[in-house]
């Protein structure tokens, strides 16, 4: 029966899994969105087939989940987000993103505040620029699967830190992964973000 089909479905890659490299391989890829993310996905579903939650959205469920059911549906959700801020092709950020980067003092500055609070995530977790209820945009981190959409922040720009995230390339150098990260990030969908 239709009604009872879980609605939950894991979102196509906006671009092919080799289409990263050589800042992300396939290979990464292949686990971390065909093995990874497909697993929240799939998990979400098992956790709501059958309840009164099965036709909530995911968003919904991320806003509104606890537990288990919370962390997969966070998870699946901020997979997402994390694909669509990656781009093969090379970008640099437009005039949309002008007063942002001057409130920071600049593009470098930017990363590197966003990239030594990625390398200070202790364990696993999420490196994110937010728009925070004042409209500043800021750098914060979540552990785990926590996103700060539960905190009523916008989510501009994520940078995923769980260690499936960079192992398959870069082993244990998380700061090998952030250089590689800032080559593909999709700052129009960036900008998009702050609408
Ligand atoms: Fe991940």
């Amino acid at each position: 029966m239709a009604t009872t089909e879980s609605r939950i479905t894991l979102p196509p890659l906006p671009y092919a899994r080799e289409a990263l490299e050589p800042y992300m391989s396939r290979e990464t890829l292949d686990y971390h969105y065909g093995k990874h993310h497909r697993a929240y996905i799939d998990n979400v579903n098992m956790l709501i087939r059958g309840t009164p939650q099965q036709q909530a959205t995911l968003e919904e469920l991320v806003l509104r989940a606890e537990g288990a059911l919370f962390d997969n549906a966070a998870q699946a959700w901020n997979h997402a987000f994390f694909w669509r801020c990656l781009s093969p092709r090379r970008q640099t950020p437009g005039r949309e993103l002008e007063g942002v980067l001057r409130s920071f003092g600049g593009l470098e500055t930017l990363e590197s505040e966003f990239t030594r609070a990625a390398l200070a995530v202790f364990g696993s977790g999420w490196a994110w620029l937010v728009k925070d209820r004042s409209g500043a945009v800021r750098v914060v981190t979540t552990a785990n699967a926590h996103t700060p959409l539960r905190d009523g922040q916008v989510p501009v720009l994520v940078c995923d830190m769980w260690e499936h995230a960079y192992y398959v390339d870069h082993h244990n150098d998380r700061g090998a992964y952030l250089r590689s990260f800032w080559q593909l990030v999709n700052w129009d969908f960036v900008a998009s973000n702050l609408h």
